[in-house]
């Protein structure tokens, strides 16, 4: 008698697990902690995960399959490959404009790129280690994204690309940005590693670029966007798009990431660079998906050298596993309700801190975006005679977790010491942000009894009850 549990029987045991172990996640004040991140995981992801072990295939497999072609329709464009961090990806997005495969359009090391400086590090990390240079140009105080009228000011013979975040879910000005690149046929790659799911409608007084490849051996890197194209997610306008699955972002796989594009080239390139810089695209398993594994003749290698070992770039292994991939396919069934639950939180909360407008800047959407938030950035006043630390460990007390804008400033930081980079025009908002920005958190682990707490404690330290 075959006593081998059936995967039914697995998925009922686990089920009863998950119900035994499940926790009293009622909220008491001052004594459940409020994190400013977190990820939402319960049974359909544990479930996945179990099936994908139980398959017992480990690297990319038929979840990872699934899982790119779901996020690629949710993203709107033409495919996305995952890697394994938000860091990875930018990493491959970056890379990739630097691979020979672009011809007189790839970038070269000493190209400059411009960008900002508050932010995360990884955003900006590729380009330095590429040998390109990046040209930091000032953010908006309260948007806490790129300043597009700096734009120009930044500009020099050498810039080739804008590689930019869109701040804690918050978009950029797609429309400037887009205008800008397209002027001046630059390459834009937008870090949505933050901003899974936010959306952008260019003014109907833009005529619109997109993002494009040169066909034909020419140079143009945009071209007009038809009307439908005016509104989309972000990273569906400039020439690659990044996300990151870590556990803080709207949706997890544990570690992971995303590049995707609507360019097949490009898509090819990441690909390659994702898998060793190899010039083969077989997934995990298959041989010979081109037809002539031992046909080409590449590089000097000898003929028919076979294509599985023929490495067109400079390439990583940043592949994830099948139970990552599991793990976030079934975090797409609740994307919608993430982001929504997102945007609710984060004007509850706006509604909430309104009388502290006295003593703290608050956040502005991006005009003609809807963002995916994810934080509540604020800024402290300059003349409210507190300090940030003091507001910060006075939330900490009360189990409050708090995060600053990142990096702050990327050039005071230690590492930046010795890096070649530009700075065009003042950094005084980056510098603003560094010194008095923090953000509290939207995500949908959080109740409005947690934001009420949250926004009642801020309203304490100014001395001002709601
Ligand atoms: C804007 C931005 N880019 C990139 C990353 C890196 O993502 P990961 O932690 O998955 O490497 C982060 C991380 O939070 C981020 O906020």
């Amino acid at each position: 008698m075959d006593n081998t549990p059936s995967r039914d029987a697995i998925h009922r045991a686990v089920s009863q697990y998950i119900a035994d172990a499940a926790q009293d996640n009622t909220f008491i004040p001052g004594q459940t902690p409020i994190p400013p991140s977190g990820k939402v995981v319960g049974e359909p992801e544990i479930q996945a995960m179990i099936d994908a072990s139980l398959d017992a295939w480990l690297t990319t497999g038929r979840f990872n399959a699934e899982f790119e072609a779901r996020l690629t329709a949710f993203l709107g464009v033409e495919r996305s490959i995952t890697v394994n961090s938000g860091s990875s990806a930018n990493l491959v997005a970056v890379s990739s404009l630097f691979s020979p495969q672009l011809g007189k359009n790839a970038l070269r090391p000493g190209d400059e790129v411009i960008t900002v400086a508050a932010g995360f590090p990884t955003t900006v990390n590729p380009v330095i280690q590429n040998g390109g240079c990046p040209v930091f140009i000032d953010i908006s105080r309260d948007t806490y994204n790129i300043d597009a009228s700096q734009l120009n000011a930044a500009l020099s013979p050498k810039t080739r690309a804008v590689v930019l975040a869109h701040t804690l879910g918050n978009p950029f000005d797609l429309a400037a940005v887009t205008r800008f690149c397209a002027e001046h046929n630059l390459w834009l790659i937008e870090d949505c590693c933050d901003a899974l799911g936010a959306r952008y409608t260019l003014p109907e007084e833009e005529a619109g670029w997109r993002a494009t490849l040169p066909e034909n051996g020419g140079d143009t890197l945009w071209r007009r966007a038809d009307p439908a194209e005016h509104s989309g997610k972000v990273g569906s306008f400039g020439h690659l798009g990044t996300l990151s699955f870590y556990p803080a972002h709207h949706i997890t796989m544990g570690e992971g990431g995303a590049v995707f594009s609507s360019n097949p080239q490009l898509m090819r390139i990441a690909e390659s660079i994702r898998d060793w810089g190899r010039d083969c695209w077989c997934p995990p398993g298959k041989d010979n998906t081109c037809g002539k594994r031992f046909c080409w003749k590449l590089g000097d290698l000898p003929e028919g050298y076979d294509h599985k070992y023929v490495y067109s770039n400079l390439g990583y292994n940043l592949k994830i596993t099948d139970m990552q991939a599991a793990c976030a396919l079934a975090q797409m069934d609740r994307l919608p309700g993430f982001i929504e639950a997102r945007q609710r939180n984060f004007a509850y909360l706006s509604e909430r801190l309104a009388p502290l407008e006295e003593f703290l800047i608050m956040p502005c959407a991006t005009p003609c975006s809807q963002p995916s938030w994810f934080g509540f950035p604020l800024t402290l006043k300059k003349d409210t005679g507190t300090h940030r630390l003091d507001l910060l460990r006075y939330l900490e007390q009360y189990h409050i977790g708090t995060r600053l804008l990142f990096a702050g400033n990327l050039t005071r930081q230690p590492y930046f010491a010795t890096r070649h980079f530009r700075v065009a025009g003042a950094l005084s908002n980056t510098d603003t942000a560094a010194e008095s920005a923090f953000w509290v958190g939207v995500w949908p682990g959080l109740s409005e009894a947690h934001l009420d707490y949250v926004a009642d404690r801020i309203g304490e330290f100014f001395g001002v009850g709601f």
